[in-house]
């Protein structure tokens, strides 16, 4: 497969993904968060379908789309496990969490993504759902959409 269609998929895979599972949780209370700002496509993308929603994003810099910064009070900079620890201790109530993380080496990414997990636990609320480029640990992983290819994108709930 050439990298552009690879990247297509996994472009298709993060908006059907979000999109599916913003439905799964539709009318119930909570926040979400973006783990991974980056240029800021999927926080432009996750902002957009649940506008109700308070939209944690985390990134170690700040280095997305203008169009994309997102309010500073909402944005975690730094390392991801002090944003985490800090959506602990504010007692957040995540109702569903994007995943994306990582280098683009996939031994250190998976690595990095299960040490992660038991903190993201924490932060999560019953009932939500986590949507992930990379496997996670500790999780009920769950179907998502039909046309996603299972090791393309990860789906859990909590
Ligand atoms: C693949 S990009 C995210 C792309 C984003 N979802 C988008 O749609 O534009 C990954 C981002 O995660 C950040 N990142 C990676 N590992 C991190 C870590 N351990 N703590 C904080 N930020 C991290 C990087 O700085 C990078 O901006």
């Amino acid at each position: 497969m050439s990298r552009l269609d690879s990247m297509l998929r996994r472009f298709t895979a993060q908006r059907d993904g979000l999109n599916w599972a913003a439905s799964l949780i539709k009318g119930v209370e909570g926040d979400a968060l973006d783990m991974g700002l980056g240029n800021g496509r999927t926080y432009d993308h996750m902002r957009e379908i649940m506008p109700e929603r308070r939209l944690w994003v985390m990134d170690r810099v700040l280095q997305c789309h203008p169009s994309c910064v997102p309010p500073e009070e909402d944005f975690l900079q730094g390392e991801a496990e002090e944003g985490l620890e800090r959506l602990k201790k504010i007692g957040a109530k995540i109702l569903i969490s994007h995943y994306d993380f990582g280098f683009g080496v996939k031994e250190k990414d998976v690595e990095e993504a299960a040490r992660f997990s038991p903190l993201i636990a924490e932060i999560m609320a019953p009932s939500g759902v986590i949507v992930s480029g990379q496997p996670l640990v500790g999780f009920d992983a769950v179907k998502g959409p039909d046309h996603i290819a299972p090791d393309r994108y990860y789906f859990y709930r909590t």
